[in-house]
């Protein structure tokens, strides 16, 4: 049966692990996956735009000998409304993988019933599952493990970055607190899944002291995620109070490091002095992108 990687727990925490290890093993010789040897093509397309998921992915599937078929949706059919099942019936005739950066969590899944190929979240208003892997990946770099661990995200918890923490660290063994305002927290439904899939803690607070206290991760995204630039000046302004300072930060352990998916807001929801800080991570996490999808392409093309 077809694989596919539309949301954090479509794979198994064993999965996620030999993902996770195959990721840090290509990092150090990154041509010798040839997977996409041919070349075969994978299709990525975006809905909303991007920097590091359209490089990752394309020096990607480049380094896999394929060739890296970029769409941006409002160019194609799709933007003049041709349907999801037709559109996944064309590609998944020519091309190996489909990425698909969207809005609404549905269009993957109808994307996914009819492509044939293993289709791939880049990115959905829910969540952002390709991001948690070079998230573990950097973790398990950093701290040689994930299991026990516990991370503290600040900020908007009902975003997709947030989704994804829960579900995908929860499956890494660790302990995750979310700090968010209470009209800014998870749906109940992912937090209940991730108590489900995992043994560690899950705390949901609107105290971000309480969150980070004693965390070995704090991380934090956009106060404004994409499709939500009306709801800006409200956001901000209510998010006042969960923004990551050095004051913040020092609640953690005191060898904790800092994440951020980025694009990063420095003064919103991070201040410079923490994210240009010593003790952040991410360009390292920018990087482990490449290394993480192409360990997950891999993984799906050796499991079609
Ligand atoms: N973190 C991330 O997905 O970045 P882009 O929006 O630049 O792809
Ligand atoms: N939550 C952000 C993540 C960007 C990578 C957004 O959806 O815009």
């Amino acid at each position: 049966m077809t694989r596919h990687f539309l949301k954090d727990d479509d794979i198994s925490p064993q999965e996620q692990a030999q993902i996770i290890a195959s990721a840090i093993k290509l990092k150090s010789n990154r041509f010798a996956d040839r997977s996409f040897e041919g070349p075969k093509s994978v299709a990525l397309i975006f809905d909303k735009t991007s920097t590091r998921t359209r490089v990752s992915f394309s020096v990607g599937v480049s380094e896999m000998g394929g060739y890296p078929l970029l769409i941006d949706s409002q160019s194609s059919q799709l933007a003049k409304s041709e349907s999801i099942a037709d559109t996944a019936r064309v590609l998944g005739r020519q091309v190996s993988q489909i990425m698909w950066r969207t809005f609404a969590q549905s269009n993957l899944e109808e994307m996914a019933q009819h492509a044939g190929v293993p289709v791939i979240s880049g990115l959905s208003d829910d969540y952002h599952p390709c991001q948690l892997l070079a998230d573990l990946q950097t973790i398990t770099e950093h701290f040689g493990k994930t299991e026990g661990l516990k991370v503290a995200y600040v900020g908007d918890g009902a975003n997709n970055i947030a989704n994804s923490y829960l579900l995908a660290a929860a499956m890494a063994g660790m302990n995750v607190s979310i700090a968010a305002p209470t009209n800014y927290q998870p749906d109940e439904k992912v937090v209940a899944r991730a108590r489900e899939l995992g043994t560690g803690e899950i705390l949901v607070t609107s105290d971000p002291v309480e969150a980070v206290s004693g965390a070995d991760i704090v991380t934090t995204d956009t106060w404004v995620s994409m499709g939500m630039e009306a709801e800006q000046s409200e956001r901000i302004s209510d998010l006042q109070d969960y923004r990551v300072d050095e004051k913040l930060f020092e609640k953690a352990s005191s060898e904790a490091i800092f994440l951020h998916c980025l694009p990063a807001y420095r003064g919103n929801e991070v201040t410079a002095e923490v994210i240009d800080g010593k003790r952040s991570l991410v360009w390292q996490q920018a990087e482990n992108r490449l290394h993480a999808q192409k360990a997950l392409m891999s993984f799906l093309a050796n499991n079609d």
